[in-house]
């Protein structure tokens, strides 16, 4: 219901402003690699898990019959049909580094998050702590953006001249899959106005969003790092595709208006 989609982007808003406080409030000086997880430039730090470790507890106290799926490894099966898709940090590169673009990104999402195109986000918020800046929807009501400014309608910026758009886009951790990329950028670099690298996916959904960058793509994105900003960009009035212009997936993920994105998508494919 619509109460009921309020209440979890309520929610969703709230766990990623606290998880969001504590990763600055709480950031260790000297801070450290903890782990490293599928190659040894995908890291996690003690506060990924911290931040998680607060996202997961509220979720079960809140609402025990969710489910969760989290990047440091939650994986709750839930009853009542509705999954929180977490990411402790996005942008855990940047956060390593203390360079103030990251995020904790939160959505309430339905059907089977473990498959691609299966499943989508009802409710979402991204966080960016350092900023103030809180990104948040529910389907079928817009988005916002609520800063120390005020509260801002999203929409998607009207660029439809691909030599005239700024683009942003994301490297994944696998070494082979990082080669490929940079044989994207090199293929599209020359036909844009410019490529940013900002380090956390789920900002630049958000910045697609509120027209901040013209278009955002990546391959190999996780659920985590999708989720809330897909809904965001779709409800700023954007389209969101993946390979062959289908659902946006792990593969593949193409986010702007939609005068953009297909000719981003073919450029690229
Ligand atoms: C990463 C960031 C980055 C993107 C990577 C993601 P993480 O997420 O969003 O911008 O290019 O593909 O894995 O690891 O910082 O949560």
């Amino acid at each position: 219901s619509a109460a009921g989609l309020a209440t979890l982007e309520t929610m969703a808003a709230d766990l990623a402003r606290e998880a969001g406080r504590l990763i600055v409030d709480e950031r260790p000086d000297g801070l450290g690699v903890a782990a490293t997880k599928s190659s040894s430039t995908d890291v996690v730090t003690v506060m990924d898990t911290r931040s998680e470790e607060l996202l997961r507890a509220r979720i079960l106290a809140r609402r025990p019959e969710d489910g969760i799926l989290g990047e440091e490894g939650d994986s709750v099966e839930g009853t009542s049909g509705i999954t929180w898709v977490v990411d402790p940090i996005d942008g855990t590169v940047n956060y390593l580094y203390d360079i103030p673009q990251y995020a904790v990104s939160v959505a309430a999402c339905v059907g089977d998050t473990r498959t691609d195109g299966a499943w989508h986000a009802v409710a979402g918020a991204v966080y960016h702590p350092v900023l103030g800046e809180m990104f948040h929807a529910r389907r079928g009501s817009g988005a916002f953006l609520r800063a120390p400014s005020g509260v801002h309608a999203l929409s998607v910026s009207a660029e439809h001249d691909l030599g005239s758009a700024l683009l942003g886009t994301g490297f994944g951790y696998d070494a082979a899959k990082r080669a490929r990329q940079g044989e994207v950028v090199a293929r599209v670099l020359p036909q844009v106005r410019d490529i940013r690298r900002a380090g956390s996916a789920a900002l630049d959904l958000c910045a697609v969003a509120a027209g901040r960058l013209d278009v955002y793509y990546e391959s190999g994105l996780n659920p985590w790092d999708l989720a809330a900003g897909h809904l965001i960009v779709e409800e700023a009035g954007g389209k969101v595709v993946g390979p062959g212009g289908a659902a946006a997936s792990s593969e593949l993920v193409v986010a702007g208006p939609s005068a953009l994105v297909d000719r981003v998508r073919s450029l690229i494919e």
